[in-house]
């Protein structure tokens, strides 16, 4: 019996060129793992009305943790044109399989490291080393919405609510409610998350960015948690700053920061930003962690233009490698291929185009491979 199961799931376009690459990298470690593949993306809701086939499902079961690597969404039009015939009017809905996995698996860290390696010509600064810990499953995104809004739930918000009253009147169609919603226990898990990491990697800070000034009970919620967690860590300082503030501090500064954390959608958007910082899609790594199980992924999408040409960088596709190799225990292969990664960029030989190369996607892999 092999030690690691890990379930395959390469979905669309240069979603199959980047995972060709990570095989490559997890070959030369000889990680001791079983592949198993799952079906996942765009043809399979064209051909079988599910990007997310109820067979992928049953192999998280079997599985310890997944490597994803991107699928193609389009709009919902568009997704019910691309149906095959037979399965036209069948009342199908799209809906996003990542989404559906997080939600279903309850992956709820998203965890984003974002660091400037040593000789990468997209880097903002060489000194940055940021990790942001994204609360993944409620919040902005929690998915409970109305339009139009439903006049029992106007009439029940006006009764609780003073400041409903300024939008008594509004025609149902001409509102609409997207709830924030924020458990206590969602805000201790992923704050707490924050704080083990920040330990186990040596980080100084952990910093708590909401906007409790102004929404002060879901934002204040995740600070009253953070206060609480951090006194179990003495040796690690926690800042608090405001979201939007937050933003210009990390194009003025981003070397001062190390471990961020923050709920769903400010995480979006504040995931992407530090991205940029280090180097933009070809770097951007993530990681989506629930008690059960795991789904590391790189976050671009399936650029639809490059699929199978081999030129995209996979670079954030090795880092998320790296982060399922920590998640596995590999803690030694994890350091290794992190060494490998530094050394290939360092060097800057072997470049996908978007540093300014004209290597292959295959060609970077086998370069980090040869460095192991
Ligand atoms: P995208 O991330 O696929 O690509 C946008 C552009 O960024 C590409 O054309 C390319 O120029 C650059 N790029 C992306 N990854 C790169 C890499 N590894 N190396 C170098 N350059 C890279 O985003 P886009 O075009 O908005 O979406 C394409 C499809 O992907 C859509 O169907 C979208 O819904 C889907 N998508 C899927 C995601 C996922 O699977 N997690 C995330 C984002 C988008
Ligand atoms: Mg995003």
């Amino acid at each position: 019996m092999t030690k690691h199961k890990i379930a395959w799931l390469p979905g669309d376009g240069i979603g199959n060129d980047v995972m060709e690459a990570a095989r490559i990298v997890l070959s030369k470690l000889e990680l001791d793992a079983e592949y198993l593949h799952g079906d996942i993306g765009w043809d399979f809701w064209c051909k079988e009305g599910d990007p997310l086939p109820a067979r992928t499902i049953e192999l998280f079961d079997k599985t310890d943790c997944a490597l994803f690597g991107a699928i193609t969404s389009k709009p919902k039009e568009e997704a019910q044109q691309e149906l095959i015939p037979e399965l036209q009017n069948k009342n199908l809905d799209y809906y996003s399989p990542i989404v559906r996995l997080r939600q279903e698996l309850q992956l709820r860290t998203n965890l984003r490291p974002c660091k400037a390696f040593a000789g990468n010509p997209l880097n903002f600064r060489d000194d940055i080393d940021l990790v942001v810990f994204r609360e993944n499953t409620e919040g902005m995104y929690s998915g409970v919405e109305f339009h139009p809004v439903p006049q029992d739930v106007m009439d029940t918000l006006t009764a609780h609510h003073p400041k409903m009253k300024r939008f008594a009147g509004v025609l149902p169609d001409e509102i609409a409610i997207s709830l924030r919603i924020i458990t206590q226990e969602a805000a201790q898990n992923i704050i707490a998350d924050a704080f083990e990491y920040a330990k186990k990697h040596g980080y100084g800070s952990v910093t708590i960015a909401e906007k409790p000034n102004v929404i002060r009970e879901t934002s204040g919620m995740m600070i009253r948690e953070a206060r609480k967690v951090a006194a179990g860590y003495p040796d690690i300082e926690l800042w608090e700053t405001n979201i939007d503030a937050m933003a210009m501090w990390l194009i003025k500064n981003p070397q001062n920061y190390g471990v961020i954390v923050t709920s769903n959608l400010f995480g979006d958007i504040i995931s992407d930003l530090c991205a940029q910082l280090v180097g933009g899609l070809g770097f951007a790594a993530s990681g989506n962690i629930g008690d059960d199980y795991a789904v590391f992924e790189p976050t671009h999408g399936s650029a639809p233009k490059y699929a199978g040409q081999y030129k995209v960088n996979p670079m954030a596709m090795l880092i998320s490698t790296k982060l399922m190799l920590e998640y596995l225990q590999e803690d030694e292969m994890a350091v290794k291929l992190e060494r490998a990664i530094s050394q290939v960029i360092l060097e800057g030989k072997v470049r996908t185009y978007d540093m300014g190369g004209s290597s292959s996607t295959l060609d970077v892999a086998k370069e980090v491979a040869s460095k192991i």
